[in-house]
């Protein structure tokens, strides 16, 4: 038996409804056609190689299934967005972030023992090890908060030596999951205090998760800090819909780092960086970046779509369009819905706002767009909430990082646990040089 018939063996969960033939050389193939839960048909190419020699090609894997997954359910055209089987919009009505994590990692909602059980153990480990204070003074001050950010993850590893990376489940990959889940707000929080000046302010155990991340953005040891439960609560919405998002970009560099038996705090540090992209988690620092361009030259919004649509020095319209959704992202709707709220309650009027919702306006009656099936993505109105909260703008991404954590952590942790677990290694097509002698030196041109 072959390596890749081995594998298929292994893949046990892989549930074959027939078959395709392929045609190739004049000899046909008879291909597996495996079938998701929700219907979803793929084919299942693990022996073609084996097979045929021949190999695919799919730039931007804009048809290619990397893995099988239980933990999220999109379907793009029809906007739905489910985790573990439950509706997104279920969840940011009734539930929190630390619960939604738990049901992304673990599989299933809670019960009252289990959901006080984890928030006690992840808020106790909130505090950051104090040496690491002194891992903040070696960067500059204007240092952008995600390379902070990822570098910080990254010394998790140094501090918590036993981290079990390479060890599969278990209590010991728990107390990782704690870890990470407890410190991430405070290693944030820190980055932000660092770049102005602030003394850190130490987690109060006694605050809730966004509550308490609040406060150490944004208390001084001068003054006593009022915290409002609303924007805590709308905050907690905006992580929580940001909690996973199937095999995106960073979760896609989660398993792929992982897939090397990396540890999770290697593999998570590198699924920030990919997060931090504009394309990806970056792009909601890059819409209030335009939105401020267009108020600041006073652009018309229908001269900016003007410029998005000749593509104007590759100019897109930030905030718009997905690689999945081309119908409407639910998230969107239910953030758009929350941005009303929560400039409301706050008194806050903001000027870009009215502009994000003009060119929204003329975007969607627009042919470029419509014919394109570009709509609103999840940071098209984000970052106007952060703002109206004073979260700075190049924090940001780091509020996506921290939402999207309990969703690394769920692809990292079914990768590692899955029985049919394989280092990922794609292949490529060739199109350099065929054979070349070396020149030396002196006889280069
Ligand atoms: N503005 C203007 N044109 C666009 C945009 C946009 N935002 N997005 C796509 N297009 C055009 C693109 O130019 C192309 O046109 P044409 O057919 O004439 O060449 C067509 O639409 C298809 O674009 P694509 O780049 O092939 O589509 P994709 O599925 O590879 O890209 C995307 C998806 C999200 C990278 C892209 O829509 C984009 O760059 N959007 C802006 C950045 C953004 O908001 N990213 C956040 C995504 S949501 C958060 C997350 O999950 O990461």
């Amino acid at each position: 038996m072959n390596d890749s018939d081995k594998s298929a063996v292994k893949d046990a969960s892989k549930k074959s409804v027939g078959t395709v033939v392929l045609k190739l050389d004049g000899k046909e193939i008879e291909l597996p056609l495996i079938v998701g839960s929700e219907g979803e048909r793929a084919i299942d190419i693990s022996e073609l190689r084996t097979k045929t020699g021949c190999i695919t090609y799919d730039n931007g894997y804009m048809n290619t299934g990397s893995c099988q997954s239980a933990i999220t359910f999109l379907d793009g055209e029809r906007g739905i967005l489910r985790y573990r089987g439950i509706p997104i919009e279920q969840l940011a009505e009734q539930s929190t972030f630390v619960e939604t994590s738990y049901l992304l990692i673990y599989g299933r909602l809670p019960n009252k023992k289990e959901l006080e059980a984890f928030t006690t153990r992840v808020t106790r480990h909130t505090m950051l090890h104090e040496d690491m204070k002194n891992f903040y003074e070696g960067f500059p001050r204007d240092a952008h908060p995600m390379a902070t950010l990822a570098s910080a993850v990254s010394t998790l590893s140094t501090f918590y030596q036993n981290e079990p990376g390479r060890a599969v489940g278990g209590k010991e990959l728990d107390l990782c999951i704690y870890r990470l889940l407890g410190k991430l707000p405070t290693i944030a929080a820190y980055s932000h205090k660092k770049s102005i000046g602030h003394p850190f302010v130490y987690p109060d155990n006694s605050l809730d998760y966004t509550a308490n991340f609040l406060r150490m953005m944004f208390a001084v040891p001068t003054e006593p800090y009022e915290l409002d439960p609303g924007v805590a609560k709308a905050l907690d919405v905006l992580l929580l819909l940001h909690s996973d998002h199937e095999q995106n970009c960073s979760a896609s560099t989660v398993r792929m780092v992982g897939s090397g038996r990396a540890s999770l705090f290697a593999s998570v540090s590198a699924a920030i960086s990919a997060l931090w992209g504009p394309l990806h988690g970056g792009a909601n620092q890059e819409v209030i970046e335009m939105l401020q361009e267009i108020k600041d030259n006073g652009i018309a919004p229908k001269d900016y779509l003007a410029k998005v649509k000749n593509k104007e020095q590759g100019a897109r319209l930030m905030g718009f369009g997905h690689r999945v959704y081309k119908n409407f992202d639910p998230r969107a709707k239910i953030i758009k819905k929350a941005c009303d709220t929560v400039l409301n309650k706050l008194g806050v009027s903001d000027p870009l706002l009215d502009i994000a919702k003009q060119i929204e306006e003329a975007a969607l009656k627009d042919d470029y767009f419509v014919s394109r099936k570009l709509y609103p993505n999840v940071d098209f109105y984000s970052g106007i909430i952060y703002r109206a909260v004073g979260i700075p703008t190049s924090m940001f991404t780091v509020m996506f990082a921290i939402g999207r954590l309990p969703g690394w952590i769920a692809q990292w942790k079914e990768m590692n646990e899955s029985p049919s677990f394989k280092i990922c290694r794609p292949r490529q097509i060739y199109t350099g040089q065929s054979e070349t002698p070396y020149v030396p030196l002196g006889k280069r041109r």
